[in-house]
């Protein structure tokens, strides 16, 4: 696992915007650049940098396909707390060539969710899976909507979101855990971990807890983002101030090594 430190938040959202960036234009398949997206607060300065590129010339979008982890259910997309809404209105709309078609957002309104969420994952299959999934944590530790217990082998599917989690949410629904939808479609653990490349970014103190888990701690369902340290290429993408739990030894290393490194 690498650990990228950067000085603040924008700072870490550029490097990350231009990692990413340099595996869209590195890719030379004929088979489109698959991207893994999250939502919430964290990703926002890295899709802000990655829409500046991307009208620059920097990058294009013409031949990546989208996916992104999560979805409430029984938000409609105009919904402003949806995560469809919230895509296009932080990144998608931002974007001079991203393909409609090539967005893929679960469907939180699905008759059948379960069904819903087999055709993503076979939607996923399809392209040839996932070239790059960016993602962030929640302070439990969740990737995506996977609370704590979830299983690590997780594949897409219902979940159902934890009192915790809500009231964290409830930021964006006039501060009341009741408003904030119970359940959410999201992708699985083995979803993200099948990935060829993982990223996540954790910023901010009040992560610092759920970084030390992701890095240190032992692999567990209790904090379902340490499966990661399972996966072959997976990235941390993180401020300072979210180091704060990180062992003396630990945060020494992880800038030690990263020191001469290459994007
Ligand atoms: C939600 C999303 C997660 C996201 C988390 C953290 O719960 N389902 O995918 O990582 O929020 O959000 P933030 O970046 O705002 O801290």
């Amino acid at each position: 696992m690498r650990v990228v430190i950067q000085e603040n938040y924008d700072k870490m959202s550029k490097w990350t915007a231009n990692y990413i960036a340099k595996k869209i234009n590195d890719h030379k398949e004929d088979r489109p650049f698959v991207l893994g997206l999250p939502t919430g607060s964290s990703p926002i300065g890295v899709y802000e940098e990655l829409a500046r590129m991307n009208k620059a010339g920097e990058v294009s979008f013409a031949n990546v396909v989208t996916f992104n982890m999560d979805e409430y259910v029984g938000l409609p997309r105009e919904h402003d707390q949806s995560y469809w809404y919230f895509m296009h209105y932080y990144f998608f709309d931002h974007l001079v060539d991203m393909k409609p078609e090539n967005i893929n957002i679960l469907n939180g309104l699905a008759e059948d969710p379960e069904a819903e969420c087999a055709r993503y994952e076979a939607k996923i299959a399809s392209y040839g899976g996932i070239d790059l999934f960016m993602g962030g944590i929640g302070v439990d530790g969740h990737l995506a909507f996977n609370e704590p217990f979830t299983s690590l082998t997780s594949r897409t599917g219902l979940r159902t979101l934890t009192t915790d989690t809500r009231i964290v949410n409830s930021r964006f629904f006039d501060n009341d855990p009741e408003k904030v939808p119970a359940y959410a479609l999201s992708v699985g653990i083995g979803t993200v971990t099948d990935a060829k490349e993982v990223i996540i970014l954790i910023n901010g103190h009040n992560k610092a807890n759920a970084l030390a888990k992701t890095v240190e701690g032992n692999v567990s369902q209790k904090w379902t983002c340490s499966a990661l340290q399972m996966h072959p290429a997976a990235i941390i993408a993180c401020d300072e101030s979210a180091c704060d739990e990180l062992t003396v030894g630990a945060y020494k290393y992880f800038l030690d090594v990263e020191k001469n490194e290459r994007l």
